[in-house]
């Protein structure tokens, strides 16, 4: 059978997207290629978050025409994903060697589509349509975790596309509306992955916080299933009730979920983390700026005070809980006062992690339009300044781990050293440690013997 090659640019939703692909090819014979080097069919599933994630994505294929055209020319290239929705058949005029670009609601159609390119029954893909439904397309699981057949963490997509339209943002525009799965199609799912051995699943979506809320105004058959499966009377959000019925799922041991916004962050929420245990100490909310001039004209739809009481709330449940955010510096007209804000609520926040990002101006966003775009330079600086102040905290936030017993999720050999093992505290902290096969899949606790700036090593044997 033919093998196939995919290689993924950008957040988890596309890591998921691969993987469901990779899945359905799997499921109709196909093999995976070990590299691109050996495969008969590449496919690059893209990002457009930022334009240097469209630029190695469109390089990395320059790349591999120039690899193949000579020595291979029947091996079958394909776009897919956020950079294929926004420019469509543009990028085959731009490309020509490309034989198919497919977008993100037509996933679930790749397998086939690569069948007929390769029967020759066609020449050239291009399908960027909206399809109602596709939502519920995400679903197939690979399940090869490091260690064969094993894998402990699966990720699984409870909705897709985006209704917030910050101003510099691609996402709505690449990803659609906003469309969610039902909570008994997402716990079956769900369900089935613990069957297989599965001990944490992180639920995803562009805006989970959005969960099941725009199912009144557009009645397709899909959102009227998800409506009667949603409590009449709610006193919790759609999110909270989908992460109670989640929870309820025997043989799971944790769940996270990625992203939430602060916006759609109720009491709810915050008041989840104290009512289900398997809701570790964890969150990833993205603040984007400590101004608020700034978070007005990004259309963030919330303060930086608001922010700080949400923190406040969190860690008020639990002091432990691990805090991660993104962040983008030179958003257009950003000054050295808005800047300095950003940079003094990382400070008052002392974030475990963040994401910082030099803004770039994406196509048909309202801030590409915006006067004051900032010069490169100044991004670039500013950019440093926050990296090194986010980075001095998460190092001594990973330090004062030193000496504390932490317990840990053991996901497979680690990554950096694959004699060892690595797994992930309840707050989302890599540990190393020296372990056997057998631990892999456990819940267990270790002594943290020394922390790097990114990583901890841990020590199961001297627990006292
Ligand atoms: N809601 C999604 C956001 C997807 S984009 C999520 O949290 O997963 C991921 C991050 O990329 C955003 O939080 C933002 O910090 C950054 N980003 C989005 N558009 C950007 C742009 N035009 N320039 C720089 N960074 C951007
Ligand atoms: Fe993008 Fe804002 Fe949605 S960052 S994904 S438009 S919440």
């Amino acid at each position: 059978m033919p093998s196939v090659f995919l290689k993924t640019y950008g957040c988890q939703m596309n890591e998921r997207d691969s993987e469901a692909v990779a899945a359905q090819l799997v499921a109709k014979g196909y093999a995976l290629a070990p590299s691109e080097a050996v495969a008969d069919v590449v496919l690059l599933n893209t990002c457009s978050v930022r334009d240097n994630a469209e630029q190695k994505a469109l390089g990395k294929m320059e790349n591999l025409i120039g690899q193949f055209r000579k020595q291979r020319p029947g091996v079958v290239l394909g776009f897919l994903g956020c950079m294929a929705q926004s420019r469509g058949r543009e990028l085959i005029d731009q490309l020509p060697d490309v034989d198919l670009v497919v977008g993100t609601q037509k996933f679930h159609r790749v397998a086939d589509y690569i069948d007929d390119l390769l029967a020759g029954r066609r020449d050239k893909v291009v399908d960027t349509e909206v399809e109602q439904g596709s939502e519920a397309t995400i679903k197939e699981h690979l399940l090869t975790g490091a260690a064969k057949d094993k894998a402990v963490t699966a990720f699984v997509s409870i909705m897709q596309g985006c209704n917030q339209y910050c101003t510099f943002c691609i996402v709505p525009y690449t990803r659609g509306l906003e469309r969610s799965r039902t909570i008994p199609d997402i716990v079956a799912e769900c369900r089935e992955l613990v069957a297989r051995g599965v001990k944490e699943i992180t639920l995803l979506g562009q805006i989970v916080t959005s969960y099941g809320r725009r199912v009144e105004s557009r009645g397709s058959k899909v959102e009227g299933q998800l409506l009667s499966t949603l409590d009449p009377r709610p006193s919790t959000s759609p999110f909270v009730q989908l992460l109670d019925a989640v929870h309820a799922i025997d043989g799971l041991e944790r769940i996270r979920f990625t992203s939430p916004h602060p916006k759609g962050y109720g009491p709810d929420l915050v008041e989840a983390y104290v009512r289900l245990p398997k809701l570790v100490e964890s969150a990833h909310l993205p603040v984007q700026s400590g101004s608020d001039r700034v978070l007005k004209l990004m259309h963030r739809g919330y303060t930086r005070a608001r922010f700080l009481e949400i923190i406040r709330q969190l860690r008020a449940v639990n002091p432990e809980m691990g805090i991660t955010t993104d962040i983008i510096v030179g958003f257009p007209g950003e000054t050295d006062e808005d800047f300095a804000e950003t940079v003094s609520l990382a400070r008052e926040v002392e974030f475990d992690n963040a994401f910082v990002f030099k803004y770039s101006q994406r196509r048909d966003t309202p801030a590409a339009a915006m006067p004051n775009q900032l010069p490169e330079e100044l991004i670039e600086a500013r950019h440093a300044q926050l990296l090194a102040v986010i980075n001095e905290i998460a190092e001594r936030k990973n330090k004062a781990c030193e000496g504390r017993v932490l317990q840990i999720l053991v996901e497979g050999p680690s990554r950096k050293n694959s004699a060892r093992l690595e797994g992930r505290t309840r707050a989302n902290k890599i540990v190393v440690f020296e372990g056997s096969e057998r631990h892999i899949g456990q819940v267990m606790d270790v002594k943290i013997v020394h922390a790097a700036p990114f990583t901890l090593y841990g020590d199961p044997a001297i627990l006292n």
